[in-house]
């Protein structure tokens, strides 16, 4: 494979389950995107978008219905064998050795993985600094946290040095704590060459750590690109939050006539998004604001969050 043959190249694919006794779910329902080496590439969706099923799917745990998948440059359907040598992967549910030492689990992932013996212990002693695991790493998992056996479960995928690695809601359910470690060992495990694949329904993650993202929902790609890319869909979202005095019933009223992508009411506070190129909503905004007494404003430029409910509509979970 050269650098610039894709990680993934994934072309129409479908997905159905099909169950005995209730009618086929389409997970995927002719998805496409590409994935290029070297990259963190985040698959964002809310719940039951079809992350895991794609997932599934690119690690050759699950076979597509229909469509075209290469991974690594290979053809999946045809050389599955070969792209299971070179990934890895996290899957949504822990796998961990309870009753062994977060040491002793990595040592273990990696004799299971073959690496040879004098190189074990080098690589355990660098993960586990780069996971910021030393000072639990003589203990059992058993005795950890949730969020400390997850992040030892990232962390010892990163014992095997994979092309390519696939991560499952990596983080979720991970106090903050957790979280910054494993998604800062992530980053600078991508900066040693690695492509990452991540799934995520948390938006700031996908922002703060992806060079490049793809929004799916229901099982379609609706949007992919850099950070930037996606953000320009809807460049010109504003997010407004503005405290009156009070809040009679009929400016409630002119409010909610706007055409808002979001409309939240708090007290005598209320937040909305408005896209920007709708001039006509913000000068009515405006106007509206001026015959009321207006205690506060902060008007704020899009984040991935507005993209997303802007893109999905009302479909989000
Ligand atoms: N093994 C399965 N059998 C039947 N339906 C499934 C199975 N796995 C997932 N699904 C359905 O496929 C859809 C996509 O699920 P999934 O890929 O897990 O989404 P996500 O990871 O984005 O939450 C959902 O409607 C889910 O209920
Ligand atoms: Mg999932």
């Amino acid at each position: 494979m050269s650098d610039r043959t894709p990680a993934i190249v994934v072309e129409d694919l479908v997905k159905v389950y099909k169950e005995k006794s209730s009618s086929p779910v389409r997970a995927l329902d002719g998805l496409s995107l590409r994935v290029n080496a070297g990259e963190v590439f985040g698959l964002l969706g809310p719940n039951g978008a079809g992350k895991t099923t794609l997932l599934r799917i690119l690690t050759t745990l699950t076979r597509p219905t229909s469509g075209h998948v290469e991974v690594l440059g290979y053809d999946l359907i045809d050389h599955g064998l070969e792209i299971r040598r070179k990934i890895c992967v996290v899957l949504q549910e822990n796998s961990v050795e309870l009753f062994l030492s977060v040491w002793d689990n990595l040592l273990t992932y990696a004799r299971f993985h073959s690496i040879p013996t004098h190189e074990r212990k080098e690589r355990a002693r660098r993960v586990i600094e780069q996971f910021g695991l030393d000072d639990v790493a003589n203990q059992k998992l058993i005795d950890l946290s949730g969020g400390l056996k997850r992040r030892v479960q990232v962390a010892k995928v990163f014992m095997v040095e994979k092309p390519l690695v696939f991560l499952d809601e990596a983080t979720t359910g991970m106090d903050p704590i957790n979280k910054r470690a494993t998604l800062d060992a992530i980053r600078e495990q991508s900066r040693l060459g690695r492509t990452i694949f991540l799934t995520t329904h948390i938006l700031h993650e996908a922002e703060e750590l992806c060079d490049s993202i793809a929004i799916v929902n229901r099982g379609r790609c609706v949007a992919r690109g850099d950070l930037n890319q996606i953000k320009a869909l809807v460049e010109r979202v504003f997010d407004i939050s503005i405290t009156f005095d009070s809040i009679s019933d009929s400016l409630l009223n002119d409010l909610q006539c706007l055409p808002l992508i979001k409309f939240t009411r708090n007290k005598n506070t209320v937040e909305m998004s408005v896209k920007g190129e709708e001039f006509a909503s913000l000068e009515l905004l405006s106007t509206i604001a001026k015959g009321a007494t207006v205690q506060h404003i902060e008007v704020t430029s899009a984040t991935l969050e507005d993209v997303f409910v802007s893109l999905l509509g009302g479909s989000r979970q």
